[in-house]
């Protein structure tokens, strides 16, 4: 039985990444060599959920047969083993995310569980009756719902920043939406339902000039690009474990120090504590003053290997190789008859939603799930971004590390299924 720390990353990734083999990566995902409908799988749907690579499976394995226990409870050998991996990878998302301190990585269930964190916890403190709070137009309902629900609490206002129709912020709305009520500012690093990248590091300055705190909401992008929060000086970055080929049921929340000092626990329990009398509770230190009860261990370790994975192949060539998809996919896909591309912005990353004229996206996923093609159909939890195009939905493709154009291609082809089906 091998321990977690014995599984290694493949040799092959350690090395020579300069060519970016997508071949070979795909040898690490077994779930791509399934058939469905009796025809090849083509996996579209990684805005949704990523596919695990075998480090990741093998971790998991390794963590259930040889190491699992509670952590930071117990002096035994196992529980001081699985609190090294679970630690361990801590440091990993850290590393990630150029974060500056471990102190400032905080496990929750997801990017939901992380921004509904900071709205309960830093909203209810610092967000009073009057103040208002800025996210744009184009955010998915995790990043909507937890602050209408803080606005309904302390009787806050929600502004919106307006998109054009590209699918691009308006940047002189957000500056004119800006004022001295603005008390906090969350906005999506990359759309997931229009894939639009947000000039985020902008909105950090100009919201800081106004000492405006900002979170990012960062699930679409920290698959796709390489992010320093130091680099963007955002003040808290949420992103989920599983859209970056890890487990599901996990996630990171960035937030400095010094705001997460400040806060108030956002729930109560065993491990977040350091006295409990009747009379008082004194919590705990950074990070576990937000990791209240058992946590999610597996997950944690999991993430880890994943993260481990991604730095191996390399995020600068992830990115290039996505971009090239997109890229190739975008031209693929726009001369078809009827085919229209919801999300034009100049940048984008790994997200592709279109509508057909005549046929409902559902029927465009029903069709081409037939062929084998994976994609999301719906409103991708995004309500307010179809309203602002006047569609009930849209067909996405996303694509992930071991996409390749001939998958591209298979979906061009699935496409011409649905027009010779519905035309
Ligand atoms: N938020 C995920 C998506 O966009 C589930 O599909």
């Amino acid at each position: 039985m091998k321990a977690v720390h014995e599984i290694p990353v493949r040799d092959a990734w350690k090395t020579d990444r300069a060519a970016y083999d997508v071949t070979k990566i795909r040898e690490d995902f077994p779930i791509l060599k399934r058939k469905v409908h009796g025809k090849p799988l083509v996996y579209l749907d990684n805005a949704a959920t990523t596919q695990k690579p075998m480090l990741v499976v093998d971790t998991l394995h390794a963590y259930y047969t040889a190491e699992n226990s509670n952590v930071h409870r117990g002096i035994h050998f196992l529980s001081e083993q699985a609190t090294t991996a679970y630690e361990g990878a801590r440091a990993k998302a850290k590393g990630f995310l150029d974060a500056s301190d471990t102190r400032e990585i905080v496990f929750v269930r997801g990017t939901t569980e992380a921004i509904n964190l900071v709205a309960q916890s830093y909203g209810r403190a610092f967000i009073k009756q009057g103040d208002e709070i800025i996210i744009s137009a184009m955010e998915h309902h995790s990043n909507i719902v937890p602050w209408q629900i803080l606005c309904e609490q302390v009787g806050a206002m929600l502004r919106v920043i307006p998109i054009n129709h590209d699918g691009e912020l308006l940047m002189n709305e957000f500056e004119r939406l800006l004022n001295e009520k603005t008390k906090f500012v969350s906005v999506a690093h990359v759309s997931n339902a229009l894939g639009t990248v947000n000039p985020v590091k902008e909105i950090v300055q100009m919201s800081h000039r106004l000492g405006v705190p900002v979170l990012l909401d960062g699930a679409q992008a920290a698959p796709h690009m390489k992010v320093d929060v130091q680099e963007l000086d955002c003040d808290f970055y949420a992103f989920s474990g599983h859209k970056v080929y890890g487990p599901t049921g996990i996630g990171i929340l960035y937030g400095k120090a010094r705001l997460l000092e400040a806060m108030p626990p956002y729930q109560g329990g065993g491990d977040m504590i350091s006295l409990v009398t009747f009379e008082k509770t004194h919590y705990n230190e950074l990070p576990y003053k937000f990791e209240a009860g058992t946590p999610h261990i597996a997950g944690v370790i999991g993430l880890g290997a994943a993260i481990d994975y991604v730095n191996a192949i390399g995020m600068a060539g992830i990115s290039a190789h996505e971009r090239e998809l997109l890229a190739y996919a975008t031209g693929e896909l726009s001369p078809i008859a009827g085919l229209r591309i919801i999300g034009t912005a100049r940048e984008k990353a790994g997200v592709l939603s279109f509508v057909l004229e005549g046929v409902h996206p559902h029927d465009i996923g029903t069709v081409v799930d037939r062929e084998g093609v994976a994609i999301r159909a719906g409103h991708h939890c995004a309500m307010p971004v179809m309203q602002r195009f006047g569609v009930p939905a849209t067909a996405r493709v996303s694509f992930g590390l071991y996409n390749t154009k001939e998958e591209v291609d298979g979906l061009v082809k699935a496409i011409h299924k649905v027009i010779q089906v519905f035309g």
